[in-house]
Formats: structure tokens, sequence, C-alpha cells
């Protein structure tokens, strides 16, 4: 078996996503209670009714995305790096009542158990822990059913590398075309909670992979693609105001083996 490359990677950012646990809890209970959903309508479109179907998600953090996806009735695993993250949604499946597989796993070297989905998802400042996008869809394309499909609904990396100011004009605060990232390059990026606690002592290790190299990432790795839709957010350009809906804030591919 291949040693996997990413090991000092993936330690290092587990190390950063610990730091944050106590300040990511996730929804609260009775948000999934009164039927609360943490996917978009969107993405429930695009992958129709799961109910029955085995889900695999990537990078789930304190497990909002899975806990919906098990309500909805499907077959859900769920994986990440961090262990305090993972313990956080597991307390919460079982508070909601439903079962999801929650598993400790680098998404860059999954158990080959780990196979036989009809969906993978990776979500919301998921791809952007992926260090090698070409090895990441490769190695995802053979554990899907055939014509079982691969989502990933993100932030738009033209967003990422752009940030409204409150006078209405826009700021390049990052390269689109160079992935990788340490740190926070673009203060104004930076999650909440970063802005509330500061910045930890370790420093992430992220990418912010541009719609050319996902789309051709997901090709190689033998996919059809199905879908790519942009979508504007007025919320994600501050200070815009309606010119915001000109840009692109999210997008949602789909591709199918
Ligand atoms: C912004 S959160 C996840 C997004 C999730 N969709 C949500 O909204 O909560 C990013 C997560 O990626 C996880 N992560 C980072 N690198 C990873 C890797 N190599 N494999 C699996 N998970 C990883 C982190 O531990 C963290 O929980």
């Amino acid at each position: 078996m291949t040693a996997n490359p990413w090991v000092k990677i993936t330690a290092q950012n587990t190390e950063y996503w610990e730091t944050l646990a106590p300040y990511r809890l996730g929804e609260p209970i009775a948000f999934f209670r009164q039927g609360g959903s943490t996917l978009t309508d969107e993405e429930r479109a695009a992958v129709g009714d799961v109910a029955g179907r085995r889900v695999l998600q990537l990078a789930c953090s304190t497990g909002d995305e899975a806990i919906t996806f098990a309500q909805l009735g499907a077959d859900v695993t769920a994986v990440d790096i961090a262990p305090s993250h993972l313990t956080t949604a597991q307390a919460m499946a079982t508070e909601v009542g439903v079962r999801v597989e929650f598993l400790e796993q680098d998404m860059m070297s999954l158990d080959a158990s780990l196979t036989g989905f009809d969906i993978i998802y990776i979500s919301w400042g998921g791809i952007c822990w992926v260090p090698d996008i070409d090895s990441w869809a490769r190695s995802l394309a053979h554990r899907l059913t055939p014509g079982g499909m691969l989502m990933i609904s993100e932030h738009h990396p033209v967003w990422e590398v752009l940030t409204s100011r409150a006078d209405g004009t826009l700021r390049v605060g990052g390269d689109y075309f160079t992935a990788a990232r340490d740190g926070y390059p673009d203060p104004d990026k930076a999650p909440q909670v970063i802005c509330e606690i500061g910045i930890p002592a370790t420093t992430p290790r992220s990418y912010i992979w541009n719609l050319g190299r996902v789309v051709t990432a997901v090709l190689g790795a033998g996919l059809a693609l199905r879908s790519l839709r942009e979508f504007p957010d007025e919320q994600n350009y501050p200070g815009l105001g309606t010119s915001a809906m000109h840009l692109p804030a999210t997008y949602l591919l789909t591709a199918a083996r």
C-alpha cells in the first residue's frame, strides 16, 4: 500500500480543528427536532429521494448534514479527522434519534471498506482541506456504485479571492490560480470563530481549488459531469448591495460514475 504523502498536513490540520472544537457545536437539537434541514433546496433537488440510499459525507465536522441525510432516511457514513467534532456529531445524532456511522478518517486515505455508496457528498468548507484534488477525485470514483453521484456544494473560489468593502468596492485578497495557502492570507475570509477567538497557534494548510481544477479532477477520475451551477448570495459580499447578485458566491457540482 502506498504511504499517504499528506500525513503531516493532516496532522497539522487535525490539531487546528481540534482547537476550534469547543466553539463549533453544530445546529441545536431543537433545529433537528423541528424538522430543520441543513441541506439547501438545490442540494435536495440534486440528490432526489435519498431514502434507503448509502451516503458518504466527507469532512462532516459536527455532523449537521449527515444527520439531515439520516433524517431523510439515508444510510449515512460520515468521516472527519477531528475526533472532538465527531464526538459532538455522535452525541447530536443520538439525541436526534438517528443512526449515522461517524468515523475518524482522512478523506485522502479512506479505508478500502468504504465503498458502494450511492452518494458521496462534501460541502461548505470541506474541499478546501483537500491537498491534491486529482488524487482525491480518483480515490473516490470507485467508491461509488455504478450511476452513483459525487456532489460538491461549496463556497465559490471567486468569492474566496474577492473581498467586498463597506464602500461597495472589491479587493482581490487571494490568488485564484494558486491553490495552497497557509493560515489566512486574507483575514476577511477567516471563519467567524477565528474573528472571535483569534488565530490559533497551529496554522492550518488549506487550498482554494478553482472551478477548472475541480472539473478537470472530476473528469480525470472518469466521472461524468452532470451539472455545475453557480449561485449568488448578497450576504457573501456585504457592502455591494444588489450588485452582489451579479457575482458567484457558491457552486453545486454533480457527477456520476
Ligand atoms: C468547515 S468544516 C466542514 C464543513 C461541514 N460541511 C460543515 O458545514 O460543518 C471542515 C471540516 O473538515 C475537516 N477536515 C479537514 N481536513 C480533513 C481531511 N483530510 N479529511 C477529513 N476531514 C477533514 C475538519 O476537521 C473540519 O471538521
